[in-house]
């Protein structure tokens, strides 16, 4: 029998959508610990729970993991191929992330890269840190650096990598980004049987 609100978790699955511009507007700290709960209470590979959540508010350290990050993205984007470069301009996309220091909050999220299912595990956590991010109102992004070494700046153990930086903080609502329909994603027994047909 379907428990009560069954839309909730959908509803903000819907909602959620990843920002880039933030607004000075400061978040709850008591808001940021529940985000960090959700992470903390996500399933993992043998439950080994392979991760640690850096959260930093201090304008100094925010600074410091823009301006380590702007130094990866830049060597990056110069070996990038001539077609890449060219799409990352036509979206607007540029090895500037401002976002890391004007989000109030910056969730720097680090797994250990030896345990069962590492990767898989951490994105869950990182899934529903976004998910508590939209039902507390706020705006977030799944930052994913280009082997940007930031363990040291935040003194984690080398024994640490990082998944991704969650800028936290109010913005302006972003446009919803397109989907593809759930007969396109979605079969019913055999792959060629649509879902909603089946
Ligand atoms: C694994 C992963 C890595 C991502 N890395 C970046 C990134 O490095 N920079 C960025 O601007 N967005 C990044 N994104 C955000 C996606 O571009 C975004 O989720 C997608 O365009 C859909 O938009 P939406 O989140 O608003 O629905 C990443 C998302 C995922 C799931």
């Amino acid at each position: 029998m379907p428990k009560n609100n069954t839309h909730e978790i959908l509803h903000a699955i819907q909602e959620r959508r990843s920002a880039r511009e933030f607004l000075d507007t400061p978040v709850e700290m008591a808001a940021v610990r529940r985000i960090v709960e959700a992470g903390r209470l996500a399933a993992s590979g043998a439950n080994r729970q392979p991760w640690h959540f850096v959260v930093a508010d201090d304008p100094v350290i925010k600074r410091n993991l823009r301006s380590i990050c702007e130094a990866a993205e830049r060597s990056y984007y110069e070996k990038a191929p001539e077609e890449l470069r060219e799409w990352f301009a036509d979206h607007s996309i540029s090895p500037s992330k401002p976002f890391l220091e004007r989000a109030p909050v910056l969730i720097t999220v680090f797994f250990d890269p030896h345990a069962p299912y590492a990767i898989p595990s951490v994105w869950i956590a990182i899934a529903n840190m976004l998910l508590q991010a939209t039902q507390e109102g706020l705006y977030s992004l799944p930052y994913t650096p280009s082997s940007a070494q930031l363990g040291p700046v935040l003194g984690v153990p080398t024994k640490y990598s990082v998944a991704a930086l969650l800028p936290i903080g109010h913005a302006n609502r972003p446009a919803r980004q397109p989907r593809h329909p759930i007969s396109q994603v979605a079969s019913r027994n055999r792959f060629e049987v649509p879902f909603d047909e089946g």
